[in-house]
């Protein structure tokens, strides 16, 4: 076990129920890591409400109170690597990272996708594996680059499509995988460590 819990900052644009399931698992000391800041690109979001009643400190980055993309993504830079985590979750944080969060932040931020990468990535994952009329479909932990949902995979979990899904009650599923997921690979990234060789990813030493 690490000395000190490993530092989490976790992004969010939403509900915020992968955030919710990793502070639940954070408050057992046992886990490893400690979620110590949440961010967003919005107010008024239920996923910073869960961050202030759980006492933990949250900040907001808004792309309308930039000029350009480039001075939002600096901010953003910024304000996350002044916590100095060893891990960023972005959880259903709904932004692309860019040119200068990537070469500061970029090998220790993850992202969470509800689809099998590579099949179906952006925004709306799950309406496309129900168009597509897939059997299986899931999600996916990567860690982040240039790309949309491109990044090297670090786990994923299947999902199965049932015949009367709608998108809401498939995302659902793939929600309750996804939060299972997270919890469990975040932990053992904080407690293991990790590497990433090509696309490759290995969890542990
Ligand atoms: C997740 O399915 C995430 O992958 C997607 O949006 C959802 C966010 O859920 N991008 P929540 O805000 O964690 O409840």
């Amino acid at each position: 076990m690490p000395a000190a819990p490993a530092r989490l900052v976790v992004l969010v644009s939403g509900a915020g129920t992968n955030l919710q399931a990793l502070l639940d698992a954070c408050a057992d000391p046992a886990y490893g890591a400690a979620v110590v800041a949440v961010g967003a690109d919005r107010e008024g979001i239920e996923g910073l409400a869960r961050a202030d009643r759980a006492g933990i400190p949250t900040f907001v980055v808004r792309l309308t109170d930039h000029d350009s993309r480039d001075a939002w993504d600096r901010e953003l830079t910024d304000r996350v690597a002044s916590y100095e985590p060893d891990l960023v979750v972005l959880a259903g944080f709904m932004k692309l990272v860019g040119s200068s969060y990537l070469p500061v932040l970029g090998r220790r931020t993850v992202n969470t996708h509800p689809a099998l990468s590579p099949s179906f990535p952006g925004m709306q994952g799950p309406q496309d594996a129900l168009d597509y009329g897939v059997k299986v479909t899931g999600c996916t932990l990567f860690v982040v680059d240039d790309g949309v949902d491109t990044g090297a995979i670090v786990a994923q979990r299947a999902v199965p499509v049932e015949d009367d899904d709608t998108v809401e009650t498939l995302h659902e599923r793939i929600k309750v995988a996804e939060r299972a997921m997270l919890v469990e690979t975040v932990g053992r990234m904080a407690r293991e460590g990790w590497t990433v060789d090509g696309r490759r990813v290995r969890l542990g030493g």
